[in-house]
């Protein structure tokens, strides 16, 4: 029997929707890209042009092709709520780009329609999908390593993200929009985090302060299984995007490194420079086509997807959790 593939539209044509869209069209079995939307019209165009589907400006529009089973919501933070209350209530499968949401209440809100209905939802937290995160998580979670007794994560990012998401309104702020990613990955790794506690400031952008985020933070972590954490982000980085994390267990330690080209490389008097990964485009490409083949067959095969709209509500949670540390400069626990 052949399988009809999963109709998908892709909204939000930027960073990371033109990435989803390519792969839909060329990396992902039983998935087939039929649209395209995003508000700036040359965008849409170009993309659906060149991936050879149809383009929408408007998701209403979009929403009302019949050849369109899933949407991919890759816009700003802020219109996730609307987009996926939307794509639901159209009776489309979503797959939402992290974080769920800029805030608490439209993350629980989401969670409320997701609950309803039995169309799958997913967000995009595609480190879960990263071979060396996801072995990392296998050996910790398989005990050969004893209890966990420390996480540590370090994510300083080449450089501050698109103007919009230096606004915590509308992304979340640091803790959302950068580090809700390793709150992710810590929850999935180690368990639930008990309670947290943040020092941060301005260091590096004047845009990022004047609009009342922060760019350099550190989080210590109390895990319920009484482990330890820390995180500590930053939002530039000189030598470009430096991601690393430990878990340190009873028995050994795993570590998750900056991988490099290591076949090529130029060697001087001054020693060996091998290339770097630039940022999470090409880091994380393979997560980004196995989170979205994860996707399709928890449509195809009827089952849950490997990070739930509940995943997305708790790494919202961590965030909240972390702006009330730091402006009260005290310790907060989880409820
Ligand atoms: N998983 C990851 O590694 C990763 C990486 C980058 C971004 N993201 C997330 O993806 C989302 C988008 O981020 P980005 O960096 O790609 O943003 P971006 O600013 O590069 O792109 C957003 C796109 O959405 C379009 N848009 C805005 N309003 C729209 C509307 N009403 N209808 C249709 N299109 C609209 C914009 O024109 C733009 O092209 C954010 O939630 C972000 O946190 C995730």
């Amino acid at each position: 029997m052949t399988l009809k593939p999963v109709g998908f539209l892709v909204v939000g044509l930027g960073r990371i929707g033109r990435l989803h869209a390519e792969l839909l069209r060329y990396r992902v079995e039983n998935a087939k890209l039929v649209a395209v939307c995003d508000v700036i019209e040359s965008l849409a165009r170009d993309v659906a042009t060149k991936l050879g589907v149809k383009y929408y400006t408007n998701l209403d529009d979009a929403l009302r092709d019949k050849d369109v089973d899933a949407v991919v919501i890759a816009t700003p933070t802020h219109l996730h709520k609307d987009m996926c209350i939307k794509a639901l209530e159209a009776g489309k499968h979503v797959f939402v780009e992290k974080p769920l949401a800029p805030n608490l209440r439209d993350a629980k809100e989401i969670a409320r329609y997701v609950e309803k209905t039995k169309l799958k939802f997913m967000v995009g937290y595609m480190r879960r999908f990263d071979r060396y995160y996801a072995r990392a998580q296998q050996i910790v979670r398989s005990g050969e390593l004893g209890k966990v007794i420390a996480f540590l994560s370090i994510a300083r990012d080449p450089q501050p993200p698109p103007g919009w998401a230096s606004d915590p309104k509308l992304s979340g702020g640091i803790f959302l929009d950068q580090l809700s990613h390793d709150f992710d990955i810590a929850r999935w790794i180690v368990g639930e985090v008990r309670k947290v506690y943040v020092v941060g400031g301005n260091y590096i952008s004047e845009e990022i302060k004047a609009r009342g985020d922060l760019d350099v933070v550190s989080i210590l972590l109390r895990f319920e299984n009484g482990a330890q954490g820390f995180i500590h982000g930053a939002r530039r980085n000189a030598f470009g995007y430096d991601l690393r994390t430990e878990v340190y267990c009873e028995h050994g330690t795993v570590f998750i490194g900056n991988p490099v080209d290591n076949l090529s490389a130029v060697g001087t008097e001054k020693g060996i420079t091998f290339e770097g990964i630039p940022w999470f485009e090409k880091r994380f490409y393979e997560a980004y086509i196995n989170e979205l083949r994860d996707f399709v067959d928890s449509i195809v095969k009827d089952r849950e997807p490997g990070i739930t709209v509940n995943d997305g509500v708790k790494a919202v949670e961590i965030a909240e959790a972390c702006w009330k540390s730091f402006r009260s400069g005290k310790p907060i626990e989880l409820s």
